[in-house]
């Protein structure tokens, strides 16, 4: 194989890490670009001319020539004309390369989506839960609607997908939103504990008990109590409950008289009630009351919209608390999130990106910035059935990148080529190289 130069190595170095991108002297003069900018710009790439020349044309509207001058880092939209002619919106992201004090160049990083908020426009936000997939907003729809009445409801989910955001919107919704909102986990405490957690106990009830105390039910008076993990809740305790919602008043631990409340009830199960009623696990009477307006929230892999939605969301959160700052996500590093399948969920979301932030560098998320089971070090379900390479590099991450976006674009090289922001070009010699090429 013959010896590559060092700025052809630099050059595809910089294309894997961020994708498109030019490198400006002081002057904005292109002094390189990556192989992919080409196909992004439908054009090719004269090296010495001024970058706003190409990029800006001569609209009146500059802003990043404008910001260039003046030195400051700064992120626009530039419509050109594509390859095919129509105009189509070309993400600019330019920061500054210093040398001490000096601004001896500029990095720009191209790329053919918008970013953060312009590019999610069909995004809506109720009470901190984001989302533009349309399951996702019919059930904020109902979120609101069952809010403004007094009926249980149950969220159901599996971990991490936002049911007690859920529990909260509803509880801010409601007429009750001046009043308190209390969550108590069922899973978290054995069941002599719960009893008196949720219901109280009376002073000499039983050992320890020095004083009285309330309840949470009793906490949440006026207000929303959130039972989450309600599916755990032991038989006796379940009586216990049932008669609550009958009455609406809870009798403490160790006490005879009725204390009357008056709660909201919102519960949350990660597994379905009804098997478990199945199971003779659960009071079918109970489940009946409590579910009044059942709530089904959609694991994280069957929204996909929302996951470069909720990485943005995230990344504008933490960029914010100042130590890091993030402006992008590398085409390499957007095809990892889109394509892991994130059995954790948005919580799961939310700490992979905490990771990037504390243990990549440089304005722009990259994929050697997220932990190893995204990477496919671990290979998940997904990664581990992809075509493996014929050549030496068999299952290296890049491989694996191109096999997923040729997969997800149902064999169609040129759109594959571009959900990875390279060139059709680069794409073929990459699948030359990895061994991909039928
Ligand atoms: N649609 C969303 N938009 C923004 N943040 C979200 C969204 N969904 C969940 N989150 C965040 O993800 C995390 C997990 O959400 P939450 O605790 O509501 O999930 P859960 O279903 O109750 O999880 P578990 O079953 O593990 O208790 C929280 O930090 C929450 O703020
Ligand atoms: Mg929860």
């Amino acid at each position: 194989m013959a010896k590559a130069d060092a700025a052809t190595l630099l050059g595809l170095a910089l294309e894997q890490a961020i994708g498109p991108a030019l490198v400006l002297d002081h002057d904005l003069r292109i002094v390189a670009a990556t192989g992919d900018v080409a196909g992004l710009l439908g054009s090719n790439v004269p090296i010495g001319v001024a970058a706003p020349k190409i990029l800006c044309g001569t609209s009146d509207h500059r802003p990043i020539a404008e910001a260039m001058t003046e030195g400051r880092p700064v992120s626009a939209d530039v419509p050109r004309p594509g390859r095919d002619g129509a105009m189509v919106n070309i993400q600019v992201r330019a920061v500054p390369l210093l040398d001490g004090e000096d601004r001896i160049g500029w990095l720009l990083s191209l790329s053919a989506d918008s970013w953060a908020s312009d590019q999610h426009s069909d995004a809506v936000e109720v009470h901190g839960i984001w989302t533009r997939d349309p399951s996702m907003k019919t059930l904020l729809r109902d979120v609101g609607r069952v809010a403004r009445r007094d009926v249980t409801v149950l969220v159901r989910g599996e971990t991490g997908t936002g049911k007690e955001l859920v529990a909260r919107a509803i509880h801010l919704e409601s007429p009750r939103s001046h009043g308190p909102f209390v969550a108590i986990n069922c899973a978290a405490l054995p069941p002599q504990l719960l009893e008196s957690e949720l219901f109280g106990h009376v002073r000499g009830a039983f050992t320890g008990a020095v004083k009285d105390s309330p309840g949470q039910f009793r906490v949440a008076d006026a207000g929303t109590i959130f039972l989450d993990e309600i599916g755990e809740l032991s038989l006796d305790l379940q009586a216990k409950l049932l008669r609550v919602l009958q009455e609406k008043s809870v009798i403490p631990v160790g006490g005879r008289a009725p204390v009357p409340v008056d709660v909201r009830i919102v519960s949350a199960t990660h597994r379905s009630l009804r098997e478990a009623v199945e199971a003779g696990e659960f009071r079918a009477d109970l489940m009946y009351r409590i579910r009044v307006v059942p709530l089904f929230l959609p694991p994280l892999r069957e929204r996909r919209s929302d996951i470069m939605l909720l990485v943005d969301k995230f990344i504008e959160t933490q960029s914010s608390r100042g130590e890091r700052e993030i402006r992008g996500v590398s085409p390499g590093g957007r095809l990892v999130l889109e394509g892991y399948d994130w059995p954790g969920n948005v919580r799961e979301l939310q700490n992979v990106i905490e990771y990037a932030f504390a243990m990549g560098e440089g304005p722009i998320l990259t994929e050697s910035d997220l932990p190893p089971e995204l990477l496919g070090e671990e290979p998940g379900p997904r990664l581990a059935n992809l075509p493996r390479s014929r050549g030496g590099s068999a299952g290296s991450p890049e491989a694996e990148r191109i096999a997923v976006a040729l997969e997800r674009a149902a064999g169609h090289r040129g759109r594959a080529a571009q959900s990875l922001g390279m060139s059709r070009a680069t794409l073929w010699r990459k699948m030359k190289q990895h061994g991909l090429l039928d």
